[in-house]
């Protein structure tokens, strides 16, 4: 292997979604075929045998892309040189809770994490939160590293993306891929906002093609919710299609995409405040989100923006009074 590897640090090793990310990362879905990774697990003490036992698995893939595995409960050593965090450890949520309900108990991993990215990390790192409330605490994280580009702490709105695309593409009848243009605005919430007013399904906006009441009453509520619709089918919350989604926000980033969803930090485009982590349409281009600019957003759209961001805006207001950031 003549390229340096690429340092990713998984935190939440040992848990569920790390088991469904790690082979996937080692296979070279998440950077490419042909770049080499070195992993970095980091778990809290009582799991760093779980994640011990994990490693031997990924050693006994005998990946050729992965040219080292290390496993560590000290937040310094995990990110020290890394390239790419995926900071997936945090508490799900169960049955009859929402995310926000998580705060209390997640938001104080992520000041240290972030200090520890701050302090020790290499200059081009990317980070995506995971952990719920995934936007909130990318904030969290952000915060406590003031050396970093703001803009490198990203949280995740590609399953709630992934989601719509394939409830739309169900019930038009297409593949998926011949949606284009989705949109998830706001929060990885139940307010978040699918939006299929600037989506388009063969070169036809997509809210054109399916009814008014499906779309309000069925398909922004399947998609929002479909979470919880998971954790009550499955008794835990998503894992393999949560793994699925950080690929493939980790792989557009760095590789590029024209149109997909993330939340990012906002620069106060379509009246989201500036700073907060919201989801938007972007692009990436030369290894950098853009929020997609000048879409018309309609009554409707904009009620429901509104809505989502109010409640980022309160989560925040909520990790100040705790004296998370
Ligand atoms: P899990 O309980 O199976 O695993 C979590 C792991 O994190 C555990 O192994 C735990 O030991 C570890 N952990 C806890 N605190 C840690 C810390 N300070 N440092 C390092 N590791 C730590 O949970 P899971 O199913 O893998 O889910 C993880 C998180 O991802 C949850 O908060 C869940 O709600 C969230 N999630 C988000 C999305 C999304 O779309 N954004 C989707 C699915 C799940
Ligand atoms: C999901 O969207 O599946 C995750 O955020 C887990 C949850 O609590 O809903």
């Amino acid at each position: 292997m003549a390229q340096t590897p690429v340092k990713v640090t998984v935190t939440g090793a040992a848990g569920q979604i790390g088991y469904a990310l790690l082979f996937r990362i080692a296979s070279g879905q998440l950077l490419g075929a042909d770049v080499p990774v070195k992993l970095s697990l980091l778990e809290i003490p009582q799991a760093v045998k779980a994640a011990e036992g994990t490693a031997m698995e990924l050693d006994d893939c005998a990946f050729p892309l992965l040219s080292g595995i290390e496993i560590t409960d000290d937040a310094d050593k995990a990110f020290d040189g890394a390239n790419v965090a995926l900071l997936v450890g945090a508490m799900p949520r169960k049955a009859g809770m929402e995310r926000g309900d998580l705060l209390q108990a997640n938001g104080g991993i992520f000041g240290p994490q972030g200090k520890a990215i701050n302090d020790n990390a290499a200059g081009d790192i990317r980070v995506l939160v995971v952990g719920n409330p995934a936007n909130t605490n990318a904030l969290i994280a952000q915060q406590h590293a003031p050396d970093v580009p703001a803009e490198r702490f990203t949280a995740m709105t590609r399953l709630d993306h992934n989601r719509a695309l394939s409830q739309l593409a169900a019930k038009l009848q297409v593949p998926v891929t011949e949606v284009k243009k989705m949109t998830i605005w706001g929060n990885h919430s139940a307010t978040q906002y699918p939006d299929l007013f600037h989506a388009e399904v063969g070169g036809k906006v997509a809210a054109e093609q399916v009814d008014e009441t499906w779309l309000r009453d069925t398909f922004i509520p399947t998609v929002a919710k479909r979470g919880a619709a998971i954790i009550e089918a499955r008794g835990a919350s998503s894992a393999a299609s949560a793994a699925n989604a950080a690929i493939d926000h980790v792989f557009d980033w760095v590789n590029g995409t024209e149109w997909t969803s993330a939340a990012i930090p906002s620069d106060g485009s379509y009246g989201v405040p500036e700073g907060l982590i919201s989801s938007f349409p972007v692009a990436s281009r030369n290894g950098k989100w853009e929020i997609i600019q000048g879409l018309e957003i309609d009554a409707f759209s904009r009620e429901r923006i509104d809505a989502s961001v109010r409640e980022l805006e309160e989560e925040r207001a909520a990790v100040r009074e705790l004296g998370l950031i």
